[in-house]
């Protein structure tokens, strides 16, 4: 039976990783995958990160299951980061958070979920989209519709074309949002956008799905939040799948929630029970030791001023990294404008290469690049950028 079974389609990023372990070049810069990089091109795990663990393994007692939804105060903590403690949706008890392994895993639960309950429903992507959004709605049977997002010229929002998508969709339909931090594109609305944005979902009759891959990544946990709590109002719902992955560093621990928000407290109870019927026919429950960490962090003071501080390392360095690139092509090419890197936010850009361009820069100058001109911004540092700039310059002229 197996011989008959055709080849899956190599994934295009781990293809290009795959290429740069082989390069033997020892200038290569390798900035096609979606995990920070320090200074020095290393991907280390957090001080905070390691003195949780000390204290789980010395207090660890069972390896027992956890419980379908996973661990409670971890759930709880979720709610606290993302919403803020003390906002409406936590205090109401409308809101219910379940443990899943990564923020990928929120998103198939979530995808779930929307199929048996709302089988007509389609989730709406934007154009561009983090590729696995698809891949993940489809996967569970869900029809995969597109809205405008990306605008080329300007490098930011598409809000008139995103606006209109909006107010044209099927009422009921899903519309999954990136609530910071934009992948691939790193352009984000303004917070009047998301207003607008917030306001033509819930006039339409949308479901609104925040997928929030990078809290703390962009310009600061609080302002960071400000789509979600724009979406927060009194009696709306919502759907939030959170990862832990980049801003705990803990990637490979598989660490996310999904967090539904209902109209009031009874439903949540309704809707918790089917969200755990599909978790328990999915992974029955999830791993504990990444969401244990989480919970080690956040519950204690010095620990979460620990891990705030290395948070805003991550964010300054990329931060930082954004400037010197637009600095030093300034520098290299005058009359080209690359200050929109500058003003984007989170790990990518979109760089606005071309696939032959960034075909070029893999061949002549060993960088490595996705083909559709998405940078890790993270993959840059003080060490590669002069290169980088020279060849980007070599391969689009002055302009
Ligand atoms: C937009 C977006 N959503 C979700 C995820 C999933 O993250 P995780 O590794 O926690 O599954 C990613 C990871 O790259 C992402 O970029």
């Amino acid at each position: 039976m197996f011989d008959a079974i055709q080849a899956a389609p190599a994934d295009a990023i781990l293809g290009l990783m795959e290429a740069f372990k082989n390069d033997a070049n020892s200038d290569k810069v390798n900035l096609t995958v979606g995990v920070y990089k320090d200074e020095t091109g290393g991907t280390p795990v957090l001080e905070s990160v390691k003195v949780a663990e000390a204290k789980l393994l010395e207090g660890e007692s069972s390896k027992g299951y956890l419980p379908i939804g996973g661990l409670g105060e971890f759930c709880d903590l979720t709610q606290d980061l993302y919403f803020g403690s003390g906002h409406e949706v936590v205090s109401s008890g409308r809101a219910a958070t379940f443990q899943t392994p990564g923020g990928t895993g929120a998103l198939r639960v979530a995808a779930d979920f929307i199929h048996q309950n709302f089988p007509k429903a389609s989730i709406w992507c934007s154009t561009p989209t983090w590729p696995n959004h698809p891949k993940v709605f489809k996967a569970a049977a869900v029809n995969v519709e597109n809205y405008p997002y990306f605008d080329a010229d300007s490098h930011g929002v598409n809000i008139d074309g995103m606006l209109d998508a909006i107010k044209a969709a099927p009422v009921g339909d899903v519309i999954c949002l990136h609530a910071c931090c934009h992948n691939p594109t790193g352009a984000d609305p303004s917070a009047e956008q998301w207003k607008q944005i917030a306001d033509a979902v819930y006039d339409r009759g949308l479901l609104p799905f925040l997928d929030f891959a990078y809290l703390g990544f962009g310009d600061g946990i609080d302002s960071d939040r400000s789509a979600l709590t724009e979406f927060a109002r009194p009696g709306a719902e919502l759907l939030v799948a959170s990862s832990y992955s980049k801003n705990f560093g803990l990637y490979r621990e598989r660490v996310g929630a999904l967090t539904v928000v209902t109209a009031g407290a009874a439903s949540a109870k309704t809707v918790a029970s089917q969200v755990k019927a599909t978790i328990r026919t999915n992974y029955s429950n999830p791993p504990s030791h990444g969401a244990s960490i989480v919970r080690e962090i956040l519950v204690d003071d010095a620990l979460r001023q620990q891990w705030d501080g290395e948070l805003a390392e991550m964010r300054e360095r990329i931060n930082g990294m954004r400037k010197l690139f637009t600095q030093t092509m300034a520098e290299r090419l005058p009359g080209r404008d690359f200050s929109f890197i500058e003003r984007q936010r989170g790990m990518f850009s979109y760089s606005g290469l071309t696939a032959e361009q960034v075909d070029t820069l893999r061949e002549k100058f060993s960088i490595y690049i996705v083909r559709d001109g998405r940078i890790n911004v993270a993959g840059i540092n003080p060490g590669n950028v002069g290169p980088l700039c020279d060849a980007i310059s070599s391969i689009l002229g002055p302009g």
